[in-house]
């Protein structure tokens, strides 16, 4: 599923983000990712969904050689894997509905298909009412959920999230960590990048932590929160 070996990145300016990590996250796997600032976490992601090359290494995702990948095969990759940005990268001049479906759109699902699941990650999320704005009408932690659905909609085997409550309150942040266990338990491998301790505390699971470019800790805690049998299959029902 996940695999690096001595993988270093450093940047153009001679920055070196990582070094020399090893690791491995199995299908299914829930995994934090914990560190402080400029620890080198977004770093970590923008390896696995090559945003970035690493410098030295090995990185293998989702069957794909990051190492020896062609970029007309980036476009495969990444519809293995739904995606929530740190900075939300939303499309400002469409609407919340039209941001979300654009990812069902590219692999041409059919528009009936399309309207059943927004509408079912749009309440996923809590924002029905707003599928008609525009996201500068949106504040930045609905902002931020529109992006957690547009990374949902075409179901994808992994989910790959920056610091996704980054801008929420914190009871929306737990009902939020809440469905991504809920679709954890469905199969789907969930990579969390937050600095909120708190949060990863409440959930548990398996905690990595990235500080100054390296693994200082990965370790597996028990899981706290287990979702109810009906909420999984209520998903499972009209997403599939
Ligand atoms: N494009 C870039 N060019 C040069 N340095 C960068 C770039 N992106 C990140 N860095 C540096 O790499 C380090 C890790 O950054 P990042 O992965 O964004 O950390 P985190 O997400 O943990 O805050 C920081 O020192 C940051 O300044
Ligand atoms: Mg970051």
């Amino acid at each position: 599923m996940i695999h690096l070996e001595n993988v270093s990145k450093v940047y153009p300016n001679g920055t070196e983000a990582l070094s020399n990590i090893s690791l491995d996250i199995e299908q299914g796997e829930f995994v934090f990712i914990v560190g402080p600032s400029g620890a080198g976490k977004s770093t970590f992601l923008k390896l696995l969904i090559h945003e970035e090359k690493a410098s030295f290494g090995k990185i293998k995702v989702n069957g794909y050689d990051m190492m020896k990948i062609k970029n007309r095969k980036v476009p495969y990759l990444r519809r293995t894997m739904g995606i929530v940005f740190q900075d939300f990268r939303l499309i400002d001049k469409m609407t919340v509905f039209d941001n979300i479906a654009f990812a069902m759109r590219a692999i041409g699902a059919p528009e009936k298909i399309i309207k059943k699941r927004v509408a079912h990650v749009v309440s996923l999320v809590g924002l029905e009412g707003k599928e008609k704005c525009r996201p500068n009408e949106l504040s930045g932690g609905e902002q931020q959920r529109v992006s957690l659905a547009r990374a949902l909609v075409n179901k994808p085997e992994m989910i790959i999230a920056d610091e996704p409550t980054g801008n929420i309150d914190p009871k929306m942040s737990f009902e939020i960590m809440k469905k991504l266990v809920e679709i954890n338990s469905r199969g789907t491998t969930i990579i969390v990048v937050t600095h909120e301790h708190e949060l990863v505390r409440e959930f548990g699971g398996r905690i990595i932590i990235i500080n100054g470019g390296m693994i200082e800790r990965d370790e597996k805690i028990p899981t706290k929160y287990h979702p109810p049998e009906s909420s999984v299959s209520d998903f499972e029902e009209v997403i599939s």
